[in-house]
């Protein structure tokens, strides 16, 4: 299984991408994962992309196809990835077509940007492992612990209001326009194409993941 999970910041890409990856045995590449472990770890790519991510801009295409690239050369993606949050520009989906990388389905998960400010405010991650979080929607079983290792959830610095709108005005300017290219791709009737699929993001976690299990055939 090789799938897109394409949604707006908060939209639930990584709360979802949890329970798809464990169903299908398929790794979840998440680029805003990867840059936050460079930004972490202190290498040239994390010092350049912490500036653009703290002003809620998009890390230039070549870096971010490059790092997809070599990552869906590894071993474990033999069996199909899941991305997360990739690709997000009309370029980065066309150098994934371009380069032949095939695609089962794209899911598009459309939430309100209304609901989208009061999930980021209350928004806790474990920073080792991606695993989220919100204070009040999805709490951790322990305040301010994760569930598996016990260790401190944290804040990510672009979860700040006025960096949530400049997400969203990014994400409805370049990433939005992939629904119709996806859409358009999949009505060509071309074999490669992927199919697309649209599930409503608002309601339950547990809801939301059975439509879209639903939708996979899973
Ligand atoms: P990235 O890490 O990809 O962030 P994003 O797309 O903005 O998405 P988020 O991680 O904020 O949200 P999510 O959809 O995963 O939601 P979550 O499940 O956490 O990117 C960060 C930055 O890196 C970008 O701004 C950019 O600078 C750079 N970058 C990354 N990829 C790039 C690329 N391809 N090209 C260029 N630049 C790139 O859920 C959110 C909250 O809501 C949580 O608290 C959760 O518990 C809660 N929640 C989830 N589901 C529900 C529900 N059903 N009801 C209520 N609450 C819910
Ligand atoms: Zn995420």
């Amino acid at each position: 299984m090789r799938l897109i999970l394409l949604g707006a910041p908060g939209a639930g890409k990584g709360t979802q991408a949890n329970y798809i990856k464990e169903k299908f045995n398929i790794p979840q590449i998440s680029t805003g994962d990867m840059l936050r472990a460079a930004v972490k770890a202190g290498t040239p790519l994390g010092l350049a992309a912490k500036k653009i991510m703290d002003a809620g801009a998009l890390v230039s295409d070549d870096i971010i196809i490059n790092l997809v690239k070599e990552r869906i050369k590894e071993s474990d993606c033999a069996n199909g990835f899941l991305f997360d949050g990739f690709p997000r520009t009309i370029p980065q989906a066309q150098a994934m077509k371009d380069a032949g990388v095939p695609i089962d389905y794209v899911v598009e998960v459309d939430v309100p940007d209304s609901e989208i400010i009061k999930r980021m405010s209350g928004r806790r991650v474990h920073p080792a492992s991606g695993r989220t979080y919100h204070v009040v929607f999805n709490p951790p079983k322990v305040e301010g612990k994760d569930d598996v290792t016990g260790e401190e959830l944290v804040q990510r610095p672009d979860d700040v209001e006025d960096t949530v709108v400049k997400r969203l005005n990014v994400y409805h300017e370049q990433t939005k326009p992939l629904v119709d290219y996806y859409s358009a791709w999949a009505k060509s009737g071309e074999a490669k194409a992927p199919k697309i699929v649209h599930i409503p993001g608002v309601g339950s976690v547990e809801n939301i993941r059975d439509q879209i299990f639903r939708a996979l055939g899973a």
